[in-house]
């Protein structure tokens, strides 16, 4: 692409996705009123000739960071809608009226076993097998200590990890010897026999991505099952991090096959910060073991020495909790489900076909995630090409364009988070910019 047409596309580009939908008080009206569920995104009829860009555009006046600058960050962290901020704010502003008066503090105690119920139906579980957590890192943390490692146990993890699985297991590596192998999880490699490959009478578990957040590849729900039901068979225990998951690929936990599936709020479910949920299988809610436990873990319990869990995941959870960021933690699931997971979905992947289209037609860049559905994702990947080193260009596109993406592991890597309220304009103006500067 010419420099001229590069600039004339960022520029229209940027002035498009950048220009006010609505006016700031109708704004804050739509999405603040926190109104009846049915939010305007899903109900509002759509305009002539661009049906889809019609609900996302009434979804973009809803989350304020999307207009605020090119928002390619969820994977980062996500935005939220008005309708979000507005619950937590009216729920808080509710229990600190009175927090001990029980008309207050049993409506609030609802809170989390509706939104543990309301995870269980949209994520393929069953209220008992979801722990209400702060974050997916606190959800793999919890799944990795559940076992009584002994030295020479072993863990299975990826080269595509977050550091919040990795660092659980080199402390555990310290503290009591196990051993850590990793499977190659680049783009096109075979899930199956790359575990198979690592496998040995020591291994105890695999804990591995459902979504990399390094480069994008999705494990297909039914090679996960085929994996679960091998490591079953062997007596392994299968952990997925799911940080990258609900909200932005298909995530049913059942189908996974997986025996712990760890995942947050705040990323691509549009959700307060600071919430997440650790799925459990409820025929492993014993083995499953309690590191950390205190007052609500419990079912009942003596001065004596007897005490017995909560039958349910929720004995994974204790003490006094954030109760209005679970409420928004709802709230933003309401809000997704009401324009429907699976349209935003399918709005990710036809984005994410439109970003490959254009890197393919831009000299010098390449793409690193996976090209197909569904090995792919909103986690979108640019191969940048020598000598462009993108922790720079991550600095540049913020403070020189208002673009908000993200480098990862490998330093010719550039991620760009691509979430249902992205725009074709905004990916051209993205990848244009980047060009400007590596290609
Ligand atoms: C794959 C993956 N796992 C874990 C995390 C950590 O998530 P949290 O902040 O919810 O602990 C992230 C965050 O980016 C992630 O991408």
């Amino acid at each position: 692409m010419n420099t001229s047409r590069r600039h004339f596309l960022r520029r229209s580009a940027r002035a498009l996705a950048l220009a006010p939908i609505m006016p700031v008080g109708r704004l804050a009206l739509q999405g603040g009123s926190d109104g009846a569920p049915g939010d305007a995104a899903s109900r509002s009829p759509a305009g002539p000739g661009n049906p889809q860009e019609a609900w996302v555009a009434r979804a973009r006046a809803e989350i304020p960071a999307s207009t605020e600058s090119l928002y390619f960050q969820t994977g980062g962290i996500g935005p939220a809608p008005n309708a979000v901020i507005a619950r937590v704010a009216e729920r808080l502003d509710f229990q600190n009226r009175s927090p001990a008066e029980p008309g207050i503090s049993i409506e609030m105690a609802r809170i989390e076993p509706d939104l543990r119920a309301q995870l269980g139906r949209v994520f393929g579980a069953e209220a008992e097998e979801v722990a209400l957590t702060h974050s997916t890192s606190e959800g793999i943390a919890i799944a990795a200590w559940g076992l009584n490692w002994e030295p020479g146990d072993e863990v299975v993890i990826s080269n595509q990890e977050h550091p919040a699985n990795v660092i659980p297991w080199y402390v555990l590596r310290d503290r009591f010897g196990i051993v850590i192998r990793e499977i190659d999880l680049n783009t096109g490699t075979s899930l199956i026999d790359e575990v198979r490959g690592q496998l040995s009478d020591g291994t105890r578990m695999v804990s591995i991505s459902h979504v990399s957040r390094n480069n994008g590849r999705t494990l297909r729900t039914d090679e996960s099952a085929q994996l679960g039901n091998l490591l079953r068979s062997r007596g392994v225990r299968y952990h997925l991090d799911g940080a990258q998951g609900p909200g932005c690929v298909a995530t049913d936990f059942r189908a996974l096959g997986c025996d712990c599936y760890s995942t947050c709020g705040h990323k691509w479910l549009l959700g307060p910060k600071g919430t997440g949920a650790l799925f459990v299988r409820q025929e492993l809610l014993d083995d499953v073991q309690l590191s950390w436990a205190g007052s609500h873990s419990h079912a009942a319990m003596d001065y004596e020495g007897e005490y017995t869990l909560l039958p349910s995941a929720a004995r994974y959870e204790f003490g006094t909790r954030a109760l209005a960021d679970f409420a928004g933690f709802a709230r933003a699931l309401e809000w997704t489900e009401n324009i429907g997971l699976g349209k935003i979905e399918e709005r990710i992947q036809s984005l994410v076909d439109h970003a490959i289209e254009t890197v393919d037609a831009t000299d010098g860049l390449g793409v690193s995630s996976p090209r197909s559905h569904p090995d792919r994702s909103g986690v979108f990947v640019v191969q940048l090409p020598d000598g462009c080193h993108a922790t720079q260009l991550y600095n540049d596109l913020r403070e020189d364009e208002g673009i908000l993406a993200s480098p990862v592991r490998q330093e010719r890597d550039f991620r760009l988070s691509i979430h249902f309220f992205n725009t074709r304009d905004e990916i051209d103006a993205a990848i244009a910019a980047i060009s400007d500067r590596c290609a």
